[in-house]
C-alpha cells in the first residue's frame, strides 16, 4: 500500500498534496509518512502477538529524532551501533532496557555511554570485542549484557555491498568459533551471556537465507545447550526487503510466520532489527527542476537534489520510482534525472519517461530508508529539511540546514593562533 497517492491531479502524502509542502518549505526535501511508519511497525507486532519479541527498529535506516519518537510511542525497542544513534533514541523518548547495540568497531567510550545508560544487550562481533567490553564493565563495577553475533555463512543473495552473513564478510564470530567464545564469556564475573544474535544482510526478497541462518543458529543454541549455556533470546537481525521496481519480498506477516514456525516450544524471546521495511516506503524525497538539457541525443533533468542528499544510486545502482508530483501538459520524452553534483555518478535516475518542464516538482519514492542518514555536505550543500506528515498536519521534524551551518565547526589558521 502506497502512503503517497494522486488525489485528483496532486501527489499527496497522506492528505497533504507534495506541492503544497515544496512551497512552503523548498527543496530538496524528505517527507515521511507517519501513518506509513506506524502501520509498518504494527505489521510486525501484529504477527508477533503470540511469541515473546522485541521489534529493534533498526535506527541507521532512518535515525531522525521525529521519526524515532512515532516508533517510540509504540512501544519500539532500538537497534544502534553508535553512541550517537544512542543519545538520539534517549532524545526521541526510546527505552535503553529496550536498546541493542551492535557494529563491528565498538569504541570505548561507546561501551561505557551504553552500559551506563543501561542497554539490553551487546552484540558482541569479535573476541577482542568480548574482551574490551568485559574490562569495561570492571572498571564500572557492572555485569555487561552481552550476546554474540554469529556468521553463519549463508548467502544472502543480495546486493555484495550489503551481504553481510558470509563468512569473508567483516562481520561477527564465525559460527564454529561461536561454542568456545560463549565458553569464555560465560565463565566472566563481567559478562551476562543473553542471547544469541546474527544478521545476513539487508533488502533480502527471499525467504530461504532467513530460514537457512535461522537453522543454523538454532544448532548453535542446541551446542550451547549441551555445554550448558542457556541463552533467553534470538535476536535474528533485520534484512527484509521492500518493493522498489519489481521485487517481490516476502510480506512481513509471512516472514514472521515462516520464522516462529520453527521456534515453537523453545521458550526463547525474538529480536528481530527492521530498518528498511519499516521505513522505505515511509519516505519519499521531493526536487525541484532547474533546469532540462540536451547533449546530443540525450536528455537531462538537471534537479535540486543529488547524490549527497540520496546516494543509493550512485552507490548501489539501486532504482527509484521518479513521478511528477502535478499533472503537466507537456509531451512525454526519456530523461536522465541528474543532480548538481561535479561527477558523471551524481544520478537519481537514468532514462524514466517524464512529461515534465523546469520548475517542475519531481518525487523520488522509497527514500525513506538509507536516504538522509547516508546524506552529506558534498560540494558544500546544506542538506536538506525533513517533514514528517500526519493526516492533514505537517511538521517539520529537521530544518534544512543554512549555508552559516556548513562552516559552523571550522576555522581559519588565523583564528587558531
Ligand atoms: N541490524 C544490523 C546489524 C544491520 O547491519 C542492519 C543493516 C540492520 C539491522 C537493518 O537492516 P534492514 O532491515 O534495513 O535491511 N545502505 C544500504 C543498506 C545497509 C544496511 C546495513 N545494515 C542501502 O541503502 O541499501
Amino acid at each position: 500500500m502506497s502512503y503517497f497517492t494522486r488525489h485528483n491531479d496532486d501527489l499527496c502524502a497522506e492528505q497533504v498534496k507534495l506541492t503544497d509542502i515544496a512551497r512552503r518549505f523548498g527543496t530538496p526535501c524528505y517527507v515521511y509518512s507517519k501513518a506509513a511508519l506506524s502501520d509498518n511497525f504494527l505489521a510486525y507486532e501484529n504477527a508477533l502477538a503470540a511469541t515473546p519479541h522485541l521489534v529493534c527498529y533498526a535506527v541507521k535506516a532512518n535515525s531522525n529524532l521525529g521519526v524515532l519518537n512515532v516508533l517510540a510511542r509504540l512501544g519500539a525497542g532500538f537497534d544502534i551501533v553508535s553512541g550517537g544513534e544512542l543519545l538520539r533514541v534517549l532524545r526521541a523518548g526510546g527505552k535503553a532496557e529496550k536498546t541493542v547495540f551492535s557494529g563491528v568497531g565498538k569504541s570505548s567510550d561507546e561501551i561505557e555511554y551504553a552500559l551506563n545508560e543501561g542497554v539490553l544487550c551487546f552484540n558482541v562481533e569479535s573476541l577482542p570485542e568480548l574482551d574490551r567490553i568485559e574490562a569495561i564493565a570492571k572498571k564500572l563495577g557492572v555485569r555487561a549484557p552481552i550476546s554474540l553475533r554469529v556468521n553463519p555463512d549463508v548467502d544472502a543473495q543480495t546486493h555484495p555491498y550489503i551481504s553481510t552473513g558470509l563468512k569473508e564478510n567483516k562481520f561477527g564470530i564465525s559460527i564454529d568459533a561461536a561454542v568456545a567464545a560463549y565458553q569464555r564469556a560465560a565463565a566472566s564475573n563481567h559478562l551476562l551471556v543473553k542471547g544469541v544474535d546474527c544478521h545476513i544482510g539487508s533488502q533480502l526478497t527471499e525467504l530461504s537465507p532467513f530460514i537457512d541462518a535461522l537453522d543454523r543458529t538454532l544448532a548453535l543454541i542446541d551446542q550451547l545447550v549441551d555445554v550448558g549455556i542457556e541463552v533467553k533470546h534470538l535476536d535474528l537481525g533485520g534484512g527484509l526487503g521492500v518493493r522498489y521496481r519489481n521485487e517481490t519480498p516476502p510480506a512481513i506477516a509471512n516472514y514472521i510466520s515462516a520464522i516462529c514456525a520453527r521456534l515453537e516450544n523453545r521458550g526463547l524471546t525474538l529480536i528481530l532489527e527492521p530498518g528498511r521495511s519499516i521505513c522505505a516506503n515511509a519516505g519519499v524525497l521531493l526536487t525541484r527542476i532547474e533546469y532540462i538539457k540536451e547533449n546530443g541525443d540525450k536528455k537531462f533533468a538537471v534537479v535540486d537534489a543529488a547524490m549527497n542528499d540520496m546516494i543509493r544510486p550512485a552507490l548501489y545502482d539501486a532504482w527509484l520510482n521518479i513521478e511528477v508530483a502535478h499533472s503537466t501538459h507537456v509531451v512525454p520524452d526519456i530523461y536522465d534525472v541528474v543532480g548538481p553534483i561535479c561527477e558523471t555518478g551524481d544520478f537519481l535516475g537514468k532514462s524514466r519517461e517524464l512529461a515534465i518542464a523546469s520548475g517542475d516538482l519531481l518525487c523520488i519514492h522509497g527514500a525513506g530508508a538509507y536516504g538522509f542518514t547516508m546524506s552529506s555536505n558534498y560540494n558544500s550543500r546544506p542538506r536538506a529539511a525533513e517533514i514528517l506528515v500526519d493526516c492533514e498536519s505537517v511538521h517539520v521534524v529537521r530544518e534544512r540546514e543554512t549555508l552559516d551551518d556548513l562552516i559552523r565547526t571550522e576555522h581559519t589558521l588565523s583564528m587558531n593562533p
